[in-house]
């Protein structure tokens, strides 16, 4: 749950002759508008957020540079043919209809859930962007509308009493992905994978959580209780 500054990075890359592509799948762009702080091209995994309900996959690139964008259409589209079935982009079309609406209850929602892990005994770190202890909360605030559906935390156990505490959820599915309508919980790599990917004060206990449409009340029950379950 880190966050990049895109305006300057904006801005060093096109001093040394670079574009700059932002893959914008976990804010969404709801919340930020990549294109506006300087981005040359934006990815989006149409599969997440913008269709919302987990059942459609697609992805998008956008650009003010039109005369790229037709070159990746004609190679993407024409020569190698991935193009989009129609099913799947009427998913897409109708689930984009109540993004908004969908993303101004995931942002309070992930927040409120976010403070509460805060607050919870034997979690041993939150990373979310709209938390005021988040290292780039300011910069989250300058180029963000809203912080988005995706919660990192860590809880004081190892990796089998985490699997256990995400198999003892009945509101949160257990699955990967995120920016469905359900709320989804992933353990993250391994504990030997881990240790060659992150600090020490993240190596234990690595949770990755999505934030779903449920009632958040409900969402942190369920967490309430699957940690009751396993001792925490
Ligand atoms: C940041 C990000 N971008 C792009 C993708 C690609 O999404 P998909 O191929 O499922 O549409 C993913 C999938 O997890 C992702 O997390």
């Amino acid at each position: 749950m880190g966050i990049s500054d895109i305006a300057e990075i904006a801005k060093m890359a096109h001093e040394n002759g670079a574009v700059l592509s932002v893959d914008n799948t976990f804010a969404s762009p709801f919340n930020q508008r990549p294109l506006e702080l300087g981005a040359d091209f934006v990815v989006d995994a149409l599969t997440k957020f913008i269709n919302g309900h987990g059942d459609a996959q697609g992805g998008a690139i956008l650009s003010n540079d039109l005369e790229t964008m037709d070159r990746i259409r004609y190679e993407a589209q024409v020569n190698v043919g991935s193009v989009i079935s129609p099913f799947n982009a009427w998913q897409i079309f109708r689930g984009a209809v109540t993004f908004p609406l969908r993303m101004e209850r995931i942002n309070q929602s992930s927040l409120e859930i976010a403070q509460w892990l805060e607050q919870r005994k034997h979690v041993t770190f939150v990373s979310y962007p709209g938390l005021e202890s988040h290292p780039y909360h300011d910069l989250a605030k300058r180029q963000m509308k809203g912080f988005g559906g995706v919660i990192s935390f860590g809880v004081e156990a190892d990796d089998k009493t985490v699997e256990k505490f995400c198999a003892h959820l009945k509101v949160v599915t257990f699955a990967v992905s995120l920016g469905h309508d359900e709320s989804l919980i992933f353990p993250q790599p391994s504990y030997d994978e881990r240790i060659h990917l992150y600090p020490p004060q993240f190596q234990k206990g690595f949770i990755r959580f999505s934030v779903g449409l449920e009632d958040p009340q409900d969402i942190i029950q369920d967490l309430d209780q699957a940690f009751h379950a396993v001792g925490l």
